[in-house]
């Protein structure tokens, strides 16, 4: 059989369909050019445009950023101050682009805990692309796996006691739609940036059989080489969820 008729097309075979990110390095690449940790995040906005339109032009149909964790409103207040209104003015520009662009924004994490005019555009840009297909952009916004699964556990145990799931039926399938990644494939691939090598409570349980890379690279210097650079490491690893290397192994192809 020919190759192309058993596979995708060769420049497209091996993209992740969905790629999450935690943009780490902002303060370092600040501190190392003698500027204000808030300068370290605005590039940091940049590069979250770049990449974005990075992701497209690879074929990349999901990308989740890790933004805002639960454990940041413990940065200093002036500094969260900063991201939380960088964040509405990102909003409040993009949505232009997200609809010429065709991309779908959607969120992840306890929004209704964000200030009010963050939680306004997020809600406004939210249904304003609603309906677009064919690229998502999630943002991990007050997010943390560990509540994230807390939530997911309250509202399975409310749904136990209104009769609408059979506690015996509770298999992963079922756990799942609680989860606030629900309706999203799991990341096939998750990077990290500034050279830590830690997950930091970031879709832990979607993650379970996602290919990890770490780049030294800073957040705000991270562009399109460096997202083509984890897609080819990416392609390079053999994904085996739990079977063995002849399993997973594809079949031969022979010459037609
Ligand atoms: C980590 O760098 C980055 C963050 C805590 C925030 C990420 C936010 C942005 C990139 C900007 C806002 C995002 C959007 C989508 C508009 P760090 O400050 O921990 O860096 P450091 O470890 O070098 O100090």
């Amino acid at each position: 059989m020919p190759h192309s008729v058993r596979n995708e097309p060769a420049e497209k075979a091996n993209v992740p369909a969905h790629v999450a990110i935690i943009m780490d390095g902002n303060g370092r690449w600040a501190a190392q050019r003698g500027l204000p940790r808030l300068e370290g995040h605005r590039r940091g906005v940049e590069a979250v445009r770049t990449v974005t339109n990075a992701a497209r032009d690879l074929g990349i149909r999901i990308l989740t950023l890790y933004a805002f964790s639960v454990e940041n409103w413990n940065r200093p207040k002036a500094e969260v101050g900063g991201l939380m209104s960088l964040l509405e003015f990102y909003l409040k520009q993009e949505l232009k682009t997200f609809v010429k662009d065709r991309v779908r924004l959607r969120t992840i994490g306890r929004i209704d805990e964000l200030p009010a005019g963050v939680q306004k555009h997020l809600r406004h840009t939210i249904a304003e692309t609603a309906h677009f297909t064919d690229y998502t952009l999630v943002l991990a916004l007050n997010y943390g796996s560990r509540t994230e699964v807390v939530d997911a556990a309250r509202a399975y145990a409310a749904a136990v006691a209104a009769g609408r799931e059979k506690l015996n039926d509770g298999s992963w399938a079922t756990f799942n739609r609680y989860l606030a990644t629900a309706d999203l494939p799991d990341p096939d691939l998750i990077i990290r940036t500034s050279g830590e090598t830690r997950l930091s409570n970031f879709l832990l349980l979607q993650g379970a059989y996602a290919e990890l890379v770490f780049t030294p690279v800073l957040w705000p210097d991270f562009g399109k080489a460096e997202l083509v650079s984890a897609c080819a490491e990416y392609a390079r690893r053999e994904r085996r969820y739990g079977l063995t290397t002849d399993q997973v192994k594809p079949a031969p192809t022979t010459t037609a």
